[in-house]
């Protein structure tokens, strides 16, 4: 994820001072999803590609390359402006769900899914870097026929639904309350069949992040939170912490991907 030149991913477009919300910890359902600004965090976060999320693609490249897909249901939750988590399980993708709760971010997928843009070809080269992904000749009409945004919330995502699935930058930064990103951690994964494989990506550290003239809310979270949140669901699971180099913004302290297979 990331917002802009001090960007990289997943979380925010500037600075972070306190949040001018009413609430001193706003949950998910206290925030204005709607009017989330998708041009501006598009443009913070992956306008240019970064060193950060580069490492990420990859990990999560080399991941599902190994992971032994192929033909099946996939999902990205809470896409955003965002299409490398979809891209990296585009190859094995007989159907892929870009679940989105934002009515703007579900507008501007919208707008991706038939015909992506330029801005996403950097990032698919780093796929094609890997043999898996360099035989999908045209991922651009792959998403077209394969992809489909669903306006949902992770809070309601079915159950066992999907074979391999991706959230990046989500749980962290819906909420500013513990607990739903527990949930949401914990949603996503049942919403996957056993022994799927997937990747998920957090800001270690936020303190909450603006997208354009908005401030969103996030939990400040370490690597230990992290893990725990998914181990009771998790097995082969495997934790790597990318340092900000340079940092997307002020506010955080790292990135952080794991990768795994959901328990039964
Ligand atoms: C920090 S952004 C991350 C976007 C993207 N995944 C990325 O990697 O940059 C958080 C995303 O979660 C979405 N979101 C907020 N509440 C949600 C919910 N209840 N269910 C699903 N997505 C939600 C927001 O609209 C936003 O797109």
């Amino acid at each position: 994820m990331a917002l802009t030149p001090a960007a990289g991913s997943g979380c925010g477009a500037s600075s972070t001072p306190p949040p001018p919300t009413q609430s001193e910890r706003p949950a998910n359902s206290d925030v204005e999803w709607d009017n989330f600004d998708s041009h501006a965090y598009l443009r913070h976060n992956y306008s240019a590609l970064r060193a950060d999320d580069r490492e990420i693609l990859c990990r999560t490249r080399d991941f599902f390359a190994d992971a032994g897909l192929s033909d099946v249901r996939c999902v990205d939750v809470g896409s955003g402006a965002n299409l490398y988590p979809a891209l990296s399980l585009l190859p094995f993708a007989r159907a892929m769900d870009l679940c989105e709760w934002s009515a703007s971010n579900v507008g501007w997928l919208r707008t991706q899914i038939d015909g992506y843009d330029e801005l996403w070809d950097p990032y698919w080269q780093v796929c094609a870097e890997h043999p898996a992904y360099s035989a999908l000749a045209d991922p651009r009409g792959r998403l077209a026929q394969v992809g489909r945004v669903r306006q949902t919330s992770v809070f309601d995502l079915p159950r066992r639904t999907w074979d391999a699935g991706t959230m990046f930058f989500v749980a962290c930064s819906i909420s500013a309350d513990r607990a739903e990103f527990q949930h949401a951690v914990g949603r996503f994964l049942s919403a996957l069949q056993p022994g799927s494989p997937f990747a998920v990506a957090f800001m270690l550290g936020s303190r909450g992040y603006h997208v354009g003239q908005r401030w969103f809310p996030a939990v400040e979270l370490q690597r230990v939170d992290v893990v725990a949140s998914i181990a009771a669901g998790a097995y082969d699971l495997n934790v790597h912490e990318v340092p900000p180099t340079p940092p997307l913004r002020d506010g955080y302290l790292s990135m952080l991907l794991a990768t795994g297979r959901t328990h039964g």
